[in-house]
C-alpha cells in the first residue's frame, strides 16, 4: 500500500531531524512517501521516498518564492502532491493551475498525488460526481492516458480533513468507482482523518490503494500501529 505523509506546514528544523530519525526507524512494508515542506525536503537525504506538497505552475525563472518540477528533481523528490483542499481554499488554486502543475510533474517524471475532494455543502446537495468528476476532468487536461495512469488520484472529502469525521465505506466506494471510470489505471488513495483506530473500518475497502495521513504523519506511535492494522 502507498502511505503518503503530509506534514503540511509543521516540523521546524531540529523537530524535523528527530522525527526523521523516529519515522525511519519504523519497519514496514508499505510504500511510505514523505511530505515534509520544502526546506525539509531540502535537509533530508533521508532513503524514504520524498514528495512535496507543491510545485510550481512554471519552468526556472522569474517567479519569486516559486519552486519548479526540475528543481524538485534535483533533490530527488519523487513525488508531488497536488490540488490539496487547503491550497484550493488558503492560495485559491484553480482547476487550471492544477492541471499545469500535474503537466509539469508528468514531464519531469514526478508522479502527482492529485487531491479532489468535496465540501459538506457539495455533498448535502448531491454535487459529489459532478464537483470530483470535474475537479479530475479539468487536472487531467491535455494528459495522454499512459501519463494519466502514473497519477496518484487522493480522494479527500474537505469535511473529513482534519475533522475526526470519516464517510461510511459505502460513500468512499462510490467516489472510488466514478474515479475509476474516468483514469482506470491510476491508483487511489483515501485521506482525511484515517487514524489507528478507524483502519479497521477502511481495511474492509478492497479498492483503497494506500492512504495520504495529514495528522496522523506527525503521531508516530499511533502511525506504527495504523501501519501494523493497515491488512
Ligand atoms: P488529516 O489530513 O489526515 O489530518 O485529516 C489529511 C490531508 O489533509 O491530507
Amino acid at each position: 500500500m502507498i502511505i503518503a505523509l503530509n506534514n503540511k506546514s509543521n516540523l521546524e528544523k531540529e523537530e524535523f531531524e528527530s522525527y526523521l530519525e523516529g519515522l525511519e526507524s519504523i519497519q514496514t512494508d508499505e510504500t511510505i512517501i514523505l511530505c515534509p515542506t520544502f526546506l525539509n525536503i531540502g535537509a533530508t537525504n533521508s532513503s524514504l521516498k520524498i514528495g512535496s506538497q507543491n510545485v510550481s505552475i512554471n519552468e526556472n525563472g522569474a517567479y519569486t518564492g516559486e519552486i519548479s518540477a526540475t528543481q524538485l528533481k534535483s533533490y530527488h523528490v519523487q513525488y508531488a502532491i497536488v490540488g490539496h483542499s487547503e491550497r484550493r481554499e488558503y492560495q485559491r488554486e484553480t482547476n487550471e493551475e492544477i492541471n499545469l502543475k500535474v503537466k509539469q510533474l508528468l514531464k519531469n517524471d514526478i508522479t502527482p498525488i492529485l487531491c479532489i475532494g468535496e465540501s459538506l455543502e457539495e455533498r448535502n446537495k448531491n454535487q459529489v460526481k459532478e464537483v470530483l468528476t470535474k475537479e479530475l476532468l479539468i487536472a487531467i487536461k491535455d494528459v495522454t492516458e499512459e501519463e494519466q495512469a502514473k497519477i496518484i488520484i487522493a480522494y479527500e472529502p474537505i469535511w473529513s480533513i482534519g475533522t475526526g469525521i470519516i464517510p461510511t465505506n459505502d460513500q468512499i466506494e462510490e467516489v472510488f468507482e466514478e474515479i475509476k471510470k474516468i483514469v482506470p489505471k491510476s491508483k487511489i488513495l483515501y485521506g482525511g482523518s484515517a487514524n489507528e483506530e478507524n483502519i479497521d473500518q477502511l481495511k474492509l475497502i478492497n479498492a483503497i490503494d494506500g492512504y495520504l495521513l495529514g495528522g496522523l504523519s506527525l503521531k508516530l506511535d499511533k502511525l506504527k500501529i495504523f501501519l501494523q492494522k493497515i491488512h
